[in-house]
């Protein structure tokens, strides 16, 4: 379970951190915008839903501490602003959160049905746009000599036969690959780069694909397929995640791929269930 909104946490561990959050105003971003300014960070949403992110913005703060900026993460100009925004209206960036993603057509999966618009609209969000809020982070933090660049990947990052298209699997594998260079690129300047990689969350994103199912349904089914039982994948699970690898906890952590998947990654049950046939 995540913060209950109305409480304010005793140990504040994002005070004085400036971050940037695309996809900020629904789902995983939005978890992790509440959570970091209830943690002290000045936030900037980044995301193309308007209504939501300002929405977000107004429930949280005042333009003092929080702000919307509209931004397609694969139009350079708005990430441009939105990242020039939180430098200008809170004074520098320490945390950029590269959190926007798109599942893609989920309609068919396979490669047989996989076409070029679909794969690039697919690595265009999902990989250009995180290459393009870290290109453009990196070059606000660099002068620092301090920051930490987030990406959201996936469990697609590590097992395949998960229920998303090839063009989300491949694009999450790319993400992993930023991740891995740029922490080794901008170490230099005392820039950490890591990952988090969820195991399904009944998100916005994941319940439109589940028929428009509603949470507490879409949560029973993901319950059903998970590793770890008792309890539930949240969104706030994930921000929790996002705090640590934003805040100095994590100082000497870069590279990483976290994997958030109650070991579901670790299991294959098919092995054991054939077998059971037999024994
Ligand atoms: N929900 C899951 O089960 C799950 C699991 C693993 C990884 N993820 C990843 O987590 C991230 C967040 O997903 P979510 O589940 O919270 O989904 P969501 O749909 O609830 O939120 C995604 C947000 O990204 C925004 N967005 C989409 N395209 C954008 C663009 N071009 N520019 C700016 N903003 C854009 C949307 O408006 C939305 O606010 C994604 O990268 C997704 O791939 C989700």
């Amino acid at each position: 379970m995540g913060i209950p909104s109305s409480v304010t946490p005793i140990v504040r561990r994002l005070e004085g951190k400036v971050a940037v959050i695309t996809g900020g105003a629904s789902g995983i971003g939005e978890a992790a915008t509440r959570l970091f300014a209830k943690h002290g960070a000045k936030v900037v949403v980044a995301d193309v839903r308007d209504d939501l992110g300002r929405a977000l913005c107004k429930e949280l703060g005042s333009n003092d501490t929080i702000s919307f900026a509209h931004c397609n993460v694969t139009d350079e100009n708005d990430m441009q602003n939105a990242i020039d925004g939180a430098v200008s209206r809170y004074g520098k960036l320490d945390i950029m959160f590269n959190n926007a993603g798109i599942l893609g057509n989920m309609n068919d999966p396979s490669i047989l049905a996989t076409d070029y618009n679909n794969f690039k609209n697919v690595f265009d969000v999902n990989v250009y746009g995180a290459f393009l809020g870290a290109k453009i982070a990196a070059k606000a933090m660099i002068p620092t000599k301090k920051g930490s660049i987030l990406f959201t990947s996936s469990i697609a990052s590590v097992i395949g036969g998960i229920a998303s298209p090839i063009t989300y699997a491949s694009s999450k594998h790319a993400v992993v690959g930023l991740t891995n260079h740029l922490s080794v690129e901008l170490g230099q300047y005392g820039i950490r780069v890591n990952c988090i990689s969820p195991y399904t969350v009944a998100t916005p994103l994941v319940r439109e694909i589940l028929g428009k199912m509603d949470k507490e349904k879409a949560e029973e089914v993901i319950m059903e397929t998970a590793n770890l039982k008792g309890t539930t994948l949240e969104p706030e699970d994930i921000a929790e995640a996002a705090v640590y690898l934003g805040s100095d906890e994590s100082k000497y952590v870069s590279g990483i791929n976290l994997v958030i998947d109650g070991g579901y990654s670790k299991t294959n049950p098919l092995a054991s269930m054939v077998m059971q046939n037999y024994i």
